[in-house]
């Protein structure tokens, strides 16, 4: 069961409100002593942000000198590279997802404009690749852009977000300390056409540069959506049955896993093969705000084993002290969650992992057959990832 950690309502969004707002009352047909009594708030009234009325986490320091706040920020980034150091030498989650949310209200708190929140949280998204990979996680995925984002004002939100991601990606293309540090391979996934033509070309160009780093992943979502992720693998898989290149049996979770945008390159799913781990199941997965919502954000890959955590903190404002209750949770269940995958992946009878069976008792007369499928599935799925690659370069 993947863990939910919240413990506040959620905010009433727009769309339950106009939901609420159409649904017809049943009160004319009950009798006077079976309707609800009337409520204290009106229902549709929008309910507290749930950051602006929680008491923040993170380690505050009160108004002091400035001297004081410098010892304070040198003290806390000593703290927090010790605790690194230390949770290193545990388990370490491989896969970890991030919806950054709450850019707007930060910019609304701090009364600037929209585009500067979510400036300041493009630059939080490099502050937290940098200690997440200095952990040792593999593979981060952020939700960008939804497809659905494209329904905000165009030029006051959406070509700002855009042209700050065509800036951070040509950054990245530019072999920025961040990736050199890191080794990191960026990847964008997602309905790339409806992107304009400058951030699609930077976007090209990132992946491009970086496709030779194979110590990290970082997999920008946009203009992404969960479910458009699985037509997409689904559509994949149908045009193997038709030209001939797949059998209708050959298609099982692992095979349409791995034909999802962010299908990960360790087509066993084994533990030892972390080199190139680009996508495969979340560990950890993390929403700013506290919006208790996925908002169809990778919603397959978090679907069994992945911790899922709603932090009640805006995303700019988010650091290494909100994450790391969720790191060490992730670290006192391991032993259980590393069970239950296996488990998991016992029941769907994977395909992949049978052919590799097969193929070590391949000295006893093993299943010819069952040969035959796990070669034809495998140059099925490397001709998937190459296209794909192919696709993702194609504009630099
Ligand atoms: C959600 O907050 C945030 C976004 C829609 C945009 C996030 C994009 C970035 C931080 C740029 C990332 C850059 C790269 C290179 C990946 P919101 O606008 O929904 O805020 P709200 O919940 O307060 O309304």
């Amino acid at each position: 069961m993947p863990t939910l950690t919240t413990t506040e309502p959620t905010r009433t969004t727009a769309s339950h409100r106009k939901a609420s707002r159409k649904s017809p009352s049943i009160a004319p047909l009950l009798n006077a002593h079976q309707r609800p009594p009337p409520l204290k708030q009106p229902l549709l009234e929008k309910s507290p942000d749930p950051v602006t009325t929680h008491k923040p986490q993170q380690p505050i320091m009160p108004s002091s000198p400035p001297f004081l706040q410098s010892i304070y920020t040198w003290f806390l980034s000593l703290a927090m590279s010790f605790l690194l150091n230390i949770l290193r030498l545990g388990p370490v989650p491989k896969h970890v997802a991030f919806v950054m949310d709450g850019n707007r209200r930060f910019a609304k708190r701090k009364g600037v404009e929209v585009s500067r929140g979510h400036a300041e949280g493009a630059d939080k998204l490099e502050e937290t690749l940098d200690w997440c990979l200095k952990l040792g996680v593999k593979t981060v995925s952020v939700y960008a852009f939804s497809t659905e984002n494209f329904a905000r004002n165009k030029e006051k939100e959406v070509d700002p977000i855009m042209k700050l991601c065509t800036e951070k990606f040509e950054k990245f293309a530019a072999n920025s300390d961040l990736v050199r540090k890191h080794g990191i391979a960026v990847r964008v996934h997602g309905r790339l056409n409806l992107l304009s033509q400058p951030v699609l070309k930077a976007a090209s160009l990132a992946t491009k540069m970086t496709v030779a780093n194979t110590n990290a992943t970082l997999n920008v979502l946009m203009p992404y959506t969960s479910r458009e992720e699985i037509a997409y693998a689904i559509k994949t898989l149908v045009r193997g049955v038709e030209d001939g290149r797949l059998e209708v049996d050959d298609i099982t979770e692992e095979v349409l896993e791995q034909c999802f945008w962010t299908g990960g390159l360790n087509a066993r799913g084994k533990e030892e093969e972390e080199e190139g781990v680009m996508g495969g199941p979340l560990d950890i997965c993390v929403r700013t705000s506290g919006e208790v919502r996925f908002s169809d954000f990778m919603l397959w890959q978090a679907s069994s084993t992945c911790q899922i955590h709603f932090l009640k903190v805006y995303w700019p404002d988010f650091t290494f002290w909100h994450m790391l209750p969720a790191l060490l949770q992730y670290q006192a269940s391991y032993s259980y969650l590393k069970k239950e995958r296996k488990r998991r992946q016992g029941d769907a009878g994977f395909v992949l992992n049978q052919g590799f069976m097969a193929q070590d008792g391949a000295a006893n007369g093993c299943d010819e057959k069952l040969q035959l499928k796990v070669m034809r599935v495998k140059s099925f799925l490397d001709e998937v990832r190459k296209q794909r690659l192919n696709e993702a370069v194609a504009y630099a």
